[in-house]
């Protein structure tokens, strides 16, 4: 493990790496940021997000907790995304999940892990509410899998159902939410394909969930068609978003 004196080594290199690659780099950053993108990601160490999208300092705008998790009532996120959204104006939020992911898994063991397991409860949230189509799952590392994907749309969802950005679709604002998920194993991406923005949205916030759920259940999201669908008696959307 590297001592803090060495982190200080480190920093004063690359400071001068970067003057070398460009002598006005932190002086034009210093000046303001512009960056067009909001991470919001795991804690984790293994994904830093500038680095996984090749992007610098002053590029993205980041956000982090534990198992990426976008909750209503959090303060801290829900300003990180209003200053983000309404004062630097980025033009998409990146929800990213990672395969592997601590926090996923601790949410469905059975056994406490303290103050923890209270943050965590928003992932065995998801599990449940996707239960009926993770207990398919052939092996547990494949359901830890898909419960991460399910949890980065769900909380792409939240994103969509926040008053920033319900606000910032309102008035015409350019503002495209994705859900994707980061492989550390290949340190590859994984676009969820769950893309939300002002024009494809749901005429009702409610029904976000809906359209996610029914696009991981491989059905194509078709608007005004698919909401008719989805009214048939025989088959009632709420439910099967509910059961997944
Ligand atoms: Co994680």
């Amino acid at each position: 493990m590297k001592t803090t004196k060495e982190l200080f080594d480190n920093n004063r290199h690359w400071a001068k790496r970067m003057t070398q690659i460009n002598r006005r780099f932190f002086k034009d950053l210093a000046g303001q940021q512009t960056p067009k993108y909001l991470w919001i990601g795991c804690a984790d160490s293994r994904v830093p997000a500038n680095e996984i999208v090749g992007l610098l300092p002053g590029e993205i705008f980041v956000h982090r907790n534990v198992a990426n998790l976008v909750i209503h009532t959090d303060i801290n996120c829900l300003s990180v995304l209003q200053y983000a959204v309404e004062i630097l104006e980025v033009e998409h939020v990146i929800v990213c999940g990672h395969y592997g992911c601590g926090g996923i898994e601790a949410a469905v063991e059975d056994q406490r892990h303290g103050l923890i397991d209270n943050w965590l409860r928003h992932v065995r949230d998801v599990y449940q509410r996707h239960h009926h189509q993770l207990k398919r799952a052939k092996d547990k590392p494949s359901l830890l899998r898909r419960l991460c994907e399910f949890n980065v749309k769900e909380q792409v969802v939240n994103v969509a159902n926040t008053t920033t950005v319900q606000d910032a679709w309102r008035r015409g604002q350019s503002v495209c939410l994705h859900g994707w998920v980061y492989d550390i194993h290949d340190g590859l991406l994984k676009d969820l394909k769950v893309s939300i923005n002002k024009d494809n949205r749901p005429a009702n916030p409610y029904k976000a969930l809906e359209m996610t759920v029914t696009r991981a259940q491989g059905l194509a999201f078709k608007g005004k068609k698919q909401r008719q669908v989805s009214r048939r008696p025989q088959a009632p959307a709420a439910k099967r978003s509910v059961d997944g």
